[in-house]
């Protein structure tokens, strides 16, 4: 045991989790044990680079071009991304691709460059290829976005899998985003980035990494473009930034730099550039339209490990009805499990869940249900029955069943990567359908398992089917989540085919957002914890998983009534709006904190419901177009640099501007604006951007800016619809989409597209439409015009 161990143990035993005791010790050793056996040892290695061109293949969209050493394949398809994959991969087999791939777009060719070298010339981009294998991205100007040095491989000399590095440059300016799930951004600043997702094993706060959801995809936003990097390999690796420094000096470079090093797998990429909105609409043309979640899931949701008990929920809801506090979803976590077996039900707690289920569902809240996907191995638990004879549980490389260690104690994993195995996951929803629940959140699946020392999740040699390839868990390991969230969505689709699934995970990968959305995870209480909070949930968004949220109020101890309140006030403004504690976590009801914070609270809540319009809106809009729900502010506007480098203000839609309180004590803040108009929606104060403004931020709210010309769709007191518009400047216009919800089903609302013109002192609103302008579906109400 290293210090590193030692201090997780400690950690672990701290967490509640040592409850599991002398297991995790006797798990983490068994793990050991496994891989020492399991794991092809790291003998000697060998370097390995490209070398010189020595031939060319044209081919559709690109081509092949032959080095002495290896190959790169380029193709630019149809979409306007660009491919390329060394030692000849293609872009399948491939888990974040949906659909198949691409067609080649036939206009892009492979023509000679200077110095020997080669280049693919496209629409969007041209690609330039050194003699040597540098790959640059260069706008259809010719100014480059990136360049990517040659690769370097070290391959075992007696076989098995390469490791390899890549180090590219972008420009001085050029400000990092994404990764996945980030707790210390949204700006990826220096410093080393673990692709390997990863159960903390306690609260995090905003230097932990890496976190439950991790991905290999970059947005990086530079004066020249906006490119997204996609490595399409799911093994485990660091990603090394350093931000670069125009004019230098201080140990700076004058260019941005990344490395990124992976410990298997194909070295292969995908490219997207253009601006941030079209970036992420092809990047989800690529990977999947994110899932549309139904209203409902859109409201207020009150979720705590430890109700306990069906009184205990019903004294929870009835504390929001005699409240008048809207309420739209109650999560049950493991404490309503029989003894924390997944997919069973404590009988004597919570005897007669479908009938609670159907009352709360009269009264408009549904139930959600966690799901973890270790299974405790105990014959005559029929989840373990029917998983054993379906084959379905990891084995490690002698054939035995992995065993891990989770709630209910020695626990199998399911091989999510077999479809065998997913479809017989899939029907297992069927029994929490009969209890009455509408949603699922999925937990435990990085995967975890509890390690006195190591790291927390089964062996890397343990075997998994990777639809048929075979392969062990340094491959899977980063795809087990989405596999799982796939195998819960199509089982869903079938036990239910009328209604649209609706699940979020805790860990995931590129694609996930193709079945559903995710949350923070465990993130702690404190005001770093709130900060982390929307740093995850706009670097996930860049990532083309715009449904998420965090635990509101933060899953450990007990929050301030302040911080309570603001991280109340950011939550109603983000897709998932989830409070949530830990087992012996202070409360977190609204009510818990005195009247001052119950009235505010008030307001959140009923503004969150006034917007849920607005929030279908953006959920359709991010299904058709991939563009997240909470943009940074530099969406519409990535060449201005102090955009760039605002991390705590964000776009809600096109409409809105949003200002959280990050901070103790404070009762106005600074904002930063885009160009243009905005109003504070309180007061109607008008400010003009671009600039810095300050902005009132009492305790009772935080905040929020509509820019002028904007449509927002609101929920009048009556349940009818309206349309909040905001006044254009004098002699320009405004404008936005309107889409209505259609329910819980498949059914497709037409989009309403509405134009705003400023006559005078008057304010004329139209929709228009294929046979011409005519008058808006619902009432109209201008604001901003003093
Ligand atoms: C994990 C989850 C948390 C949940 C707990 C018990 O820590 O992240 O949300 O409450 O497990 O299931």
């Amino acid at each position: 045991m290293d210090g590193r161990d030692l201090v997780r143990s400690v950690r672990v035993v701290g967490s509640g989790r040592g409850a599991l005791g002398l297991r995790t010790v006797r798990a983490a050793w068994r793990r050991r044990r496994i891989d020492a056996a399991g794991l092809p040892r790291r003998g000697a290695e060998r370097a390995r680079v490209p070398g010189q061109v020595e031939s060319v293949e044209p081919g559709p969209g690109g081509g092949v071009i032959r080095f002495s050493r290896s190959e790169l394949r380029i193709t630019v398809t149809v979409n306007g991304a660009v491919f390329w994959g060394w030692d000849g991969s293609g872009p399948q087999p491939s888990y974040a691709l949906t659909g198949g791939c691409p067609e080649p777009d036939p206009r892009a060719v492979l023509e000679p460059d200077k110095d020997g070298g080669w280049r693919v010339v496209a629409e969007r981009v041209t690609v330039v290829v050194s003699r040597h294998g540098a790959v640059e991205v260069c706008t259809p100007g010719g100014v480059t976005l990136r360049r990517d040095l040659p690769p370097r491989w070290w391959e075992p000399v007696d076989g098995g899998t390469a490791r390899w590095m890549q180090r590219s440059e972008v420009a001085a300016d050029a400000r990092f985003f994404g990764l996945g799930g980030r707790a210390s951004g949204p700006r990826l600043r220096d410093g080393t980035y673990r692709l390997w997702n990863t159960d903390p094993g306690r609260a995090f706060a905003p230097d932990d990494d890496p976190l439950y959801l991790t991905m290999p995809v970059q947005l990086v936003v530079a004066d020249a473009g906006t490119h997204l990097l996609f490595h399409d390999t799911t093994w485990d690796g660091t990603v090394v930034l350093r931000e670069g420094e125009e004019g230098a000096g201080s140990g700076h470079d004058q260019v941005g730099r990344c490395e990124v090093r992976m410990d298997g797998g194909p070295l292969r990429c995908w490219v997207m550039v253009g601006t941030p909105a079209r970036v992420l609409q092809t990047w989800a043309s690529l990977t999947g339209a994110p899932a549309l979640p139904p209203a409902w899931a859109l409201g207020h949701h009150h979720a705590r490990w430890g109700f306990g008990s069906e009184q205990e929920v019903r004294r929870i809801v009835a504390g929001y009805q005699e409240r008048d506090l809207p309420l739209d979803a109650v999560h049950l976590d493991i404490d309503h499990y029989d003894d924390h077996q997944v997919f069973t039900v404590d009988r004597e707690r919570f005897p007669k869940l479908p009938v609670l289920a159907e009352e709360l569902r009269r009264s408009g809240v549904r139930l959600v249900s966690i799901v973890d996907p270790a299974v405790k191995a105990a014959p005559g638990n029929s989840v373990y029955d029917g998983g054993a004879a379906v084959d379905a549980f990891v084995r490690d490389a002698s054939g035995r069943t992995v065993l891990g260690v989770v709630w209910a104690g020695e626990s199998v994993y399911p091989d999510f990567t077999h479809a065998r195995v997913r479809s017989w996951w899939g029907g297992l929803y069927e029994e929490r359908l009969g209890q009455g629940f509408s949603g699922f959140w999925h937990d435990m699946n990085e995967p975890t398992s509890f390690h006195a020392f190591g790291e927390p999740t089964l062996p890397r040699s343990a075997r998994h089917a990777l639809e048929g390839r075979g392969g062990d868990h340094r491959e899977a390991h980063n795809v087990y989540a989405l596999c799982m969230a796939r195998a819960a969505y199509e089982g869903l689709r079938e036990l239910a085919p009328q209604e649209r699934p609706f699940l979020f995970t805790r860990s995931g990968w590129a694609g996930v957002q193709r079945y559903g959305g995710t949350w923070s995870g465990d993130v702690a209480t404190g005001w770093p914890g709130l900060r982390a909070s929307l740093s995850l949930v706009l670097g996930l968004g860049l990532c083309g998983v715009p449904y998420s949220g965090p635990d509101v109020g933060g899953f450990d101890g007990s929050p301030s009534p302040e911080l309570y309140l603001r991280w109340f006030q950011l939550g109603s403004y983000l897709p998932l709006f989830r409070t949530h504690a830990s087992l012996r976590a202070g409360r977190r009801e609204p009510w818990e904190f005195g009247p001052e914070v119950l009235e505010h609270a008030r307001v959140a809540l009923l503004e969150r419901r006034r917007l849920l319009p607005y929030f279908v809106t953006l959920a359709h809009l991010a299904r058709r177009t991939g563009a997240p729900y909470v943009r940074p502010l530099w969406w519409g506007a990535p060449e201005d640099r102090s955009l760039r480098d605002c991390e705590d203000t964000f776009l809600l839609g096109d409409g809105l501007l949003v200002a959280p309180v990050l901070e103790p004590g404070a009762d106005r803040r600074a904002v930063r604006l885009p160009r243009g108009r905005w109003y504070d929606t309180v007061t109607e104060q008008a400010y003009e951007g671009p600039g810095q403004v300050l902005v009132d931020a009492p305790l009772s709210r935080i905040p929020v800016l509509a820019r002028a010309g904007a449509v927002v769709p609101v929920r009048r007191a009556d349940g009818g619809l309206e349309l909040e518009v905001w006044a254009p400047a004098r002699g320009r216009t405004g404008g936005g989409l309107v889409v209505p919800d259609a329910g819980d089903g498949w059914d497709e609302p037409e989009i309403e597209r509405y134009v705003v013109r400023r006559q005078g002192r008057q304010v004329v609103v139209t929709r228009e439409g294929e046979d011409g302008a005519s008058e808006p579906s619902c009432p109209v109400r201008v604001r901003g015009l003093g």
